[in-house]
Formats: structure tokens, C-alpha cells, sequence
């Protein structure tokens, strides 16, 4: 197991640096095509999760710049305003509303489910950006270990709480999950609030971001006659508020090496525009093209099998209806 270990985090180490740094970004972008970006959205409902800040701002703003109409949903008041007013002015777009709620909690995303679905408009894209790393173990008032709570738990009810509205705008409608590259490190576990041994942060947002790769191929799956893609993206990395906070010192080492905030949304704002023919739904995306969801003799990809028990505790956790 030592091994196994040692060599997911020398490949995620070596395949990351030799592709989610800035530089990465920079080659990739050779294959881009502009046109893929030309598209404009008027008139589609985007709901951005975790959006007054570092790729959910970017995403956001990206999708305002086409005309989408645009929820920002963020969980402080303040900073969600001072946001949408910066994306107003700068896309010139007045269609941006701001949403607060804390994805940290299921009371809260259940409140703000239940009076965005009284708006009765449809959601052609849900993007489950908000997340984060926390490197102490903290629990939520609800009693779930905050990176848990966020990034797995608040995805799950939030996605499942909007099938109806995304189903109002289907066959367009798409759920794109901002997963990491970090997931690789991991296999799927049923451990999901870390208490089986002494806490490591980074190991469990990457059995997080592990978790959202595999429930978006298995929404996937489960509401394929409902019109909805999914998929899960992998934004490089990226300076952003976030990763100054939480990984500081990865943050110095890869000074000048990281790609901006809007490098990072980019193949967010691209699936959100691409015709659904072009895409896989389940799939994990990463620089506009399809990506393996498990690195060479990682030994992850069997753990798959384990997201229908995930899930079934997710369901429970997060109190839904049958
Ligand atoms: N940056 C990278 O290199 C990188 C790499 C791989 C994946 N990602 C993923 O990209 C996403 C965005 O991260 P980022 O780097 O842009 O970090 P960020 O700048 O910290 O943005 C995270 C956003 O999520 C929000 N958020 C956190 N907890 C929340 C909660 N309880 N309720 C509602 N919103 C909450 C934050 O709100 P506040 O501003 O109020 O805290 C912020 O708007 C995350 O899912 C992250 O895991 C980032």
C-alpha cells in the first residue's frame, strides 16, 4: 500500500507539472478553437455556485460576457454583491442576481432550492463550483466535517434539489462539477467524514474531488433519459483566493508557474456553450478535451464500484425524498 501510494503521488506530481500549470494551459490552447467560444447564450439560465471568487467568479463572468443570465450563488451576503456589481460593470450584462446560501449546509440549500424553484425558471447550466480545503478537521452545526460538507454533501443535495428545474430545460441542461486533478491521489472510500484515522486535509479533498468524478458519471448514468448532462472538469491550477489560503506554500513554489482564474474557468465556460452532441456526459473534463478519470497503475479505478453505497448515505445524510 506504501508503494501504491508513493507512486499515485510521484505520477499526479510529474503529470501535473508537466500539465496544470500555466505552461500546460499555454500548449493545450494551441488546439483550442476560438469559434468554440464565440457562442453567445442569451436567454439560458446559469447557476454558479461558490461565484464571488477564483473560478467561480471567472465562470461566471465568462458566461455573463455571452449573454447568459446568470445566479450567483454565494454564501456571504457582502461579498456575493461586491461581485455581481464587479460583473456587471465589466460585461455589461444586468442579468446577474445574486443567491446566498452555505453549501455547507443541507438546511440551507434546501431553503434556497425551495425559493429559487418558486421563480419557476429553467436551469439550462448548473455549475457546482464552490469547494474548498480545509486543512484542520472542523464540523459543521449539522455535525459533517466541513470539506465534506461542501464540496461532496452540499454538490450532492444541490444537484439533486435542481433536477426538476434542470429538467424544465432539458435536453439543453448541464451540471458541470469543478472536481482537481488532486482526485487522482485517491480511490473511492466510504470513509466520508475522515474518521477512520488521523486527519490529512489534502488527502480528504481529493477523496472529495474523487467522489464528484465518480457521482457525475453516475448521475450520468441514472438520469440519462432526463435530458441533463454531467459532467466533471478539472480546472489546472490555478491562483486563486483559495489556494493562497489553503496551500500557501504550493502557492510560492509555483510562483509566476500558475495559470490566472479565468484560465482555470475556461473548460467550464466551454462546456456550458458547446453543443451537448459534442460532449460525453459522465465524463471529466479537463483544457477542453476528455481526460482520464484514473492515472496509470494508480489502482483507483475499481473503487468506482463503491459510489452506489456513497450514494445511498449521501440520500440519507441529506434527509431527500425516496
Ligand atoms: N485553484 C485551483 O488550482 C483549483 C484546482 C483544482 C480544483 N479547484 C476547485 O475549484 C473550485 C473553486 O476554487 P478556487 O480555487 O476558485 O477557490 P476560491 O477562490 O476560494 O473560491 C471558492 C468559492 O467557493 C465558495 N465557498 C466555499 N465554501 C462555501 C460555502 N460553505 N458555501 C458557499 N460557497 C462557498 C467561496 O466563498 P467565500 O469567498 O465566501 O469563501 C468561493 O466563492 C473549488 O471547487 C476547488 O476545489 C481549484
Amino acid at each position: 500500500m506504501f508503494l501504491l501510494k508513493t507512486w499515485r503521488s510521484t505520477a499526479f506530481g510529474i503529470y501535473g507539472y508537466m500539465n496544470f500549470t500555466k505552461n500546460g494551459f499555454l500548449d493545450h490552447s494551441k488546439k483550442f478553437k476560438p469559434e468554440d467560444m464565440q457562442i453567445q447564450i442569451q436567454g439560458k439560465n446559469c447557476v454558479v455556485t461558490g461565484a464571488n471568487s477564483g473560478i467561480g467568479y471567472a465562470a461566471a463572468e465568462g458566461l455573463a460576457s455571452r449573454g447568459a443570465t446568470v445566479y450567483m450563488v454565494c454564501r456571504n451576503k457582502e461579498r456575493g454583491e461586491e461581485a455581481l456589481s464587479k460583473i456587471q460593470n465589466s460585461t455589461g450584462n444586468q442579468n446577474v442576481y445574486l443567491e446566498v446560501c452555505d453549501l455547507s449546509s443541507v438546511n440551507d440549500i434546501k431553503s434556497f432550492a425551495s425559493s429559487f424553484a418558486s421563480k419557476d425558471v429553467p436551469v439550462h447550466v448548473l455549475v457546482n463550483n464552490a469547494g474548498l480545503l480545509e486543512n484542520k478537521r472542523t464540523t459543521t452545526p449539522e455535525g459533517f466535517e466541513l470539506n465534506f460538507a461542501v464540496n461532496v454533501l452540499g454538490t450532492y443535495t444541490m444537484t439533486e434539489l435542481m433536477l426538476p428545474l434542470l429538467e424544465k430545460a432539458s435536453p439543453d441542461s448541464k451540471v458541470i462539477t469543478v472536481s482537481s486533478g488532486g482526485m487522482y491521489t485517491s480511490p473511492l472510500t466510504t470513509d466520508l467524514q475522515f474518521s477512520g484515522e488521523k486527519f490529512d486535509g489534502v488527502l480528504q479533498y481529493a477523496r472529495n474531488k474523487r467522489i464528484q468524478v465518480a457521482l457525475t458519471e453516475k448521475w450520468a448514468e441514472k438520469y440519462k433519459n432526463k435530458g441533463i448532462g454531467f459532467y466533471s472538469m478539472h480546472p489546472g491550477w490555478a491562483e486563486t483566493p483559495g489556494v493562497a489560503r489553503s496551500l500557501p506554500s504550493f502557492k510560492e513554489s509555483f510562483s509566476g508557474k500558475l495559470r490566472t482564474s479565468e484560465e482555470g474557468a475556461d473548460t467550464v465556460v466551454w462546456l456550458a456553450l458547446q453543443p451537448k452532441e459534442k460532449l460525453v456526459s459522465g465524463a471529466f473534463y479537463f483544457d477542453r478535451a476528455e481526460a482520464p478519470k484514473h492515472l496509470t497503475l494508480a489502482g483507483t479505478s475499481k473503487s468506482h464500484d463503491l459510489i452506489d453505497s456513497v450514494i445511498d448515505t449521501l440520500h440519507s445524510m441529506a434527509a431527500l425524498d425516496p
